[in-house]
């Protein structure tokens, strides 16, 4: 019910913060550390995870275990670790511990926990908090989302509309992620339509849209979080996870954004629940999300 989810976002809200000063401390220990002590590699040197990753996951899964004994779990960790529980009907929190590990090594304040609810594999409740800059977002399927900024009263999402819609891309600040796929094939799609984005036709970049820029804040939660407050107009990324954007996918379809590609699922004229699918397809290893690139027929794995 209703009443459950607002109980259910308060618990997380406080749990998200709890997180975030584990996140601050974890930062300022690997700041002042002399080398990149507790920083290991993933897939290849690129892909990161530390200790505190690690250590909010562990957090995170245990209080959530113990208030919500009968909920799944999926988490960024604990799936690198082997657990991969499927994805079922029951309510199942979908968490990504430390979202922009890569800013969090260097200091960068774009990182955030993710966290999410999916039920009956769509997707329901989401909090993102960056305890750098303290901003909060949360949001809950048909109610609204919200941004709390520091000690401020929580605003409604999106901040402020735009007069009207954009006409085309070239009025547009875009946000683009590289990731940690550094493949050839990847990165050459990758930059290619981010040249179509921010090239100049008229200096030659053929079909180029010419945006107003691209911005790579290196957080797909936080991108999510941007759409929804109205300071990104559009943000597009091949080779996203559940985790990452689970969460962010009820704050910016609160604020009114369209998600589509592999994840779109809430199109009230679909009656198919794509969210589930694919995180359930990508889980069990059988397929890697796939977004048209602008022009390509590019797909990842
Ligand atoms: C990554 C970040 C990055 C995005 C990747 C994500 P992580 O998450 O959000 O910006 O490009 O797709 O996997 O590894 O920092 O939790």
């Amino acid at each position: 019910t209703s009443a459950d989810l607002r109980s259910i976002l308060d618990f997380t809200v406080k749990l998200a913060r709890k997180a975030g000063d584990i996140i601050l401390e974890g930062s300022a220990a690997i700041q002042s550390a002399s080398s990149e002590s507790g920083v290991g590699e993933k897939k290849n040197s690129v892909d990161l995870v530390t200790e505190f990753d690690v250590k909010v996951e562990e957090l995170v899964k245990k209080e959530l275990k113990s208030q919500y004994p009968t909920f799944q779990f999926i988490g960024e960790e604990s799936y690198a670790a082997g657990s991969r529980p499927p994805l079922t009907d029951t309510p199942t929190f979908c968490v990504d511990p430390i979202d922009g590990t890569t800013n969090f090594i260097h200091g960068f304040p774009f990182v955030c926990i993710s966290l999410g609810l999916i039920y009956r594999r769509q997707p329901i409740l989401g909090v993102i908090y960056n305890p750098f800059l303290d901003h909060l977002y949360t949001g809950i399927s048909g109610q609204g989302s919200y941004l709390t900024s520091k000690d401020s009263e929580p605003v409604r999402l999106p901040l402020s509309k735009p007069a009207k819609p954009l006409s085309s891309l070239s009025q547009a600040l875009i946000a683009v992620e590289w990731g940690s796929d550094r493949s050839q094939t990847t990165i050459n799609a990758k930059s290619s339509s981010f040249s179509r984005l921010a090239g100049d036709p008229a200096q030659g970049v053929a079909d180029a849209k010419m945006a107003h820029s691209l911005r790579s804040v290196g957080s797909a939660a936080l991108n999510f979080a941007l759409v929804a407050q109205g300071g990104l107009d559009l943000y597009w990324e091949i080779g996203c996870w559940p985790w990452d954007v689970c969460a962010g996918i009820v704050i910016a379809q609160e604020a009114g954004a369209v998600v589509c590609g592999s994840y779109a699922s809430f199109s009230s004229t679909s009656k198919e629940n794509k969210f589930g699918v694919v995180t359930e397809e990508i889980l069990t290893g059988r397929k890697y999300i796939v977004v048209r690139a602008i022009g390509d027929a590019q797909t990842e794995k």
